[in-house]
């Protein structure tokens, strides 16, 4: 793997670096505090070209590779894990996924809009009985010649509200299991598409989640994504980049709790000295510093393979797993550092700590990351 970024990747990170202190600080605690989306910041990161970050030109994005997108990543989630995972679905699950499976009507019509931050997309897989558990579909897309007359139920939609666009994974003939599964793009606004409760979240409590329902909603068979069949595995390969985004954000979460322990550590005294002249804190920091660069060199590791067309599926997993399990210790052992200080909200450690657990749960559990990085070592 080649590890020298170039000065593009630096100017990248410093932009997003920025956006990230003048932008989304602000604010961020009310908008944690009121489950309030972050619009405006999202509307600003579309004009800066953050939304559809690996989109080519040609369809009006930024034509960046994947280790861009980490670098940016890790940065918005230092500062607001609820506006990162926003970026995060609509570049690698969303953009990525139109771009490489969708047709030349379909990129025109849905991923211009959405790579250039104007519309925002969301990935429909998950349903009340389908989690982890991803073949078992029970929303249906029953086909009717000229269009699929959808049905079911998705739950836990990250952008289910402020999305315009979402990719919908329904089962089109059970006979053929996961082989008759089919994604469709869904529009906000067709008949018989309603959205769902806003659920009351522990963490990343600024971006919206909502159930969506389906009932007899006609979708145009041209809105069917690659061919017939093909949405099980859409959704995987899909998932597999979108991996990276949430190993980043992950990263992002550890190393904004790293750096607000060490700054604090720094500031704060106690039995005479600065805390980080005691040792059990200068060991917390070392441990934390440690993990977190090996958590970047996995997300960089991923995002590498993805850009030289390489297979990345087994370390994309292995980048959410380690990242995701760091975010949730260095935050934790963050609060700890910063003692009673870090049980309140405003030094932003609590938050942390609440908004890392989600990454071990979406984009695939802890549990699934193990069984696709095990399969693939039986495989090797
Ligand atoms: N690329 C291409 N094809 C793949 C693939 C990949 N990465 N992974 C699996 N497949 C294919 C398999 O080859 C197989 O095809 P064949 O039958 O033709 O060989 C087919 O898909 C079925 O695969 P499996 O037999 O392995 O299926 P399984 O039922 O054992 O499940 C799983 C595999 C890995 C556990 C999968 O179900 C999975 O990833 N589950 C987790 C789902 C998930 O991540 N959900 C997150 C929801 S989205 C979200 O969270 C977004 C958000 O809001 C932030």
């Amino acid at each position: 793997m080649e590890l020298q970024l170039t000065e593009e990747h630096e100017m990248i990170r410093q932009a997003a670096r920025d956006f990230a202190q003048n932008e989304l600080l602000p604010g961020v605690i009310e908008r944690d505090e009121q489950q309030q989306f972050p619009a405006e910041q999202i509307k600003k990161l579309g004009e800066l070209g953050f939304m559809g970050m690996m989109v080519s030109p040609e369809y009006g994005g930024g034509g960046m590779d994947t280790i861009s997108y980490v670098l940016a990543m890790e940065e918005l989630s230092k500062v607001d894990a609820s506006a990162s995972v926003v970026v995060s679905v609509n570049n690698s699950l969303v953009c990525w996924g139109l771009e490489k499976f969708g047709s030349e009507e379909q990129k025109q019509k849905y991923l211009v809009p959405l790579a250039k931050g104007e519309m925002i997309g969301a990935f429909c897989l998950s349903e009340p009985e389908a989690g982890s558990d991803a073949t078992s579909q029970r929303t249906t897309a029953i086909d009717k010649g000229d269009h699929y007359l959808l049905n079911g139920n998705k739950n836990w939609i990250t952008n289910g509200n402020s999305a315009s666009v979402y990719l919908v994974m329904a089962q089109t003939d059970v006979e053929l299991g996961h082989k008759g599964i089919n994604c469709l793009i869904v529009e906000k606004g067709m008949e018989g598409f309603t959205v769902g409760k806003k659920e009351d979240k522990m963490g990343i409590r600024g971006s919206d989640t909502h159930s969506l329902m389906f009932q007899d909603v006609r979708v145009p068979k041209e809105n069917r994504l690659g061919d017939e069949g093909f949405g099980f595995k859409f959704a995987m390969k899909v998932l597999s980049g979108g991996r990276i985004g949430i190993a980043a954000q992950a990263l992002g979460i550890a190393s904004g709790a790293y750096e607000l322990a060490l700054k604090y550590s720094k500031e704060r005294k106690a039995f005479g000295k600065e805390i980080y002249k005691h040792q059990e804190i200068a060991f917390k920091l070392a441990d934390m510093a440690t993990e977190v660069e090996a958590a970047r060199m996995l997300c960089l590791k991923a995002a590498w393979l993805k850009d030289q067309g390489k297979s990345f599926d087994k370390e994309s997993a292995m980048a959410k797993l380690y990242a995701s399990r760091v975010a949730n210790d260095i935050a934790r052992e963050a609060v700890q550092v910063h003692g009673g200080y870090g049980y309140v909200k405003e030094y932003h450690v609590e938050r942390l700590m609440r908004d890392a657990k989600i990454t071990e749960i979406y984009e695939g559990t802890t549990e699934i990351q193990k069984i696709v990085i095990s399969r693939m070592l039986l495989e090797e």
